[in-house]
């Protein structure tokens, strides 16, 4: 019988370098293959598994949901989408909502929307200034904003209107605004980048830059929101609010959905300015307020944080029992563990085979995002797989 990887090589374009194993079934924080072996899953579909796998509840809103409607246009209202819109809005401290259906449509939203205050409010700004190593999605646009060139320079001329500085460097920030500026577009904790938690004061800075120059500050919060680093918006740390977020991943808890949020200033949108057909789909809104839900107010946020506190202790023994692991950065359950040499893709592929899915962000750092429900057994053996898979290295 032809394997999926041979069928997947006849007829889907390779862009994902996939290890030879078809994933169909998961509980909680385990998935397992075709051959009935299991893997504790500590990538969690990149950050967005938030309840993990095969989760009861979330399983029968969505089928209770898709008994009654699972699509209508936008043209006409449905309970969920404003249900979920009103707990969003209520927990960010934001005032307005649209929804999309995924990070990139999220930031595309987020940079018209800016554009759009820029040029009516600030003379026709409608420059971005975003950071190196940031990841924005893969949209022509978000590419554009993204400061990874490689994602960008096969496509032909980039979007204008993006300039980029180092990331955590406030002086670099400062000296690239000027009367084109529009917005500052920035993740509060860089995740594809390699896990980049910025100084403490920097967020606050920036704030006060945006307040002092009159632009606005655009979180994209599409990994780190939705409870992902011990908080429901990575904002909440820097004692923050920014004028736009973007959230997604984490919000449907496998669900495709998306959202941005803007302040009263920022929601400059009017009938007919951006519109989606899926945006805001009754099954995807009904998902993630069942979602939102746990995370807020079922205990999920809490469990996440005292999941990040043993993590926290699994790292340390790990960095007093292997040589090889110099630290770690991160917060919550977003985790990158740092390794002395640029052996991180080579640990993962080892990992799958020993029943770890983990995620080498860097050449020398494995990222670690497991559902917030991960158990301290799925964590142990999880660490147990990094530690035997880091004496082979030894
Ligand atoms: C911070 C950030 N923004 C945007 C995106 C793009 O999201 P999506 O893949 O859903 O388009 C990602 C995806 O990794 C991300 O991490």
């Amino acid at each position: 019988m032809t394997s999926i990887p041979e069928r997947e090589a006849k007829v889907h374009m390779n862009m994902f370098r996939r290890p030879p194993m078809t994933l169909v079934k998961g509980q909680g924080a385990r998935v397992e293959d075709s051959e009935g072996k299991t893997y504790v899953d500590c990538v969690a579909g990149i950050a967005v598994d938030a309840l993990g796998h095969g989760h009861p509840g979330l399983a029968e809103v969505i089928a209770e949901q898709a008994r009654s409607l699972i699509h209508v246009s936008n043209l006409y209202y449905t309970e969920p989408q404003i249900n979920l819109a009103e707990m969003l809005v209520n927990a960010s401290g934001l005032d307005k909502i649209f929804f999309v259906n995924s990070g990139a449509e999220a930031n595309e939203g987020a940079i018209k929307l800016a554009r759009k205050w820029g040029i009516q409010n600030r003379d026709g700004a409608y420059t971005i200034l975003s950071t190196e190593n940031s990841f924005h999605g893969r949209t022509m646009t978000t590419v554009a904003a993204t400061g990874t060139p490689a994602y960008r320079e096969p496509f032909g001329p980039p979007t204008p209107g993006f300039d980029f500085v180092a990331y955590n460097d406030f002086e670099a920030l400062e000296e690239k605004v000027d009367a084109q500026t529009a917005a500052i577009l920035l993740e509060p904790i860089q995740g594809e980048g390699g896990v980049n938690v910025p100084d403490d004061s920097y967020l606050q800075k920036v704030r006060e830059l945006c307040d002092r120059e009159n632009i606005l500050l655009i979180l994209d919060e599409v990994q780190t929101g939705c409870g992902r680093t011990g908080k429901m918006f990575a904002f909440e740390h820097y004692g923050i609010k920014p004028d736009i977020m973007t959230l997604a991943k984490g919000l449907g808890g496998g669900v495709p959905i998306g959202a941005v949020l803007a302040n009263e200033k920022a929601a400059v949108f009017q009938p007919g300015d951006h519109g989606s057909t899926f945006g805001g789909n009754v099954l995807a809104c009904a998902a993630s307020a069942f979602v939102v839900d746990q995370i807020l107010n079922q205990g999920v946020l809490e469990t996440a944080n005292a999941r990040s506190e043993y993590m926290d202790k699994k790292i340390a023994e790990l960095e007093d029992r292997s040589d090889l692991v110099i630290g770690q950065r991160g917060k919550g359950l977003l985790r990158a563990i740092i390794l002395r040499d640029d052996i991180a893709a080579d640990v993962v592929g080892k990992g799958i085979s020993q029943g770890l899915l983990s995620n080498p962000v860097r050449p020398n750092a494995i990222r670690l995002m497991p559902p917030l429900t991960v158990t301290e057994e799925e964590l142990d053996d999880a660490f147990g797989i990094i530690e035997t898979v880091l004496q082979e290295f030894e």
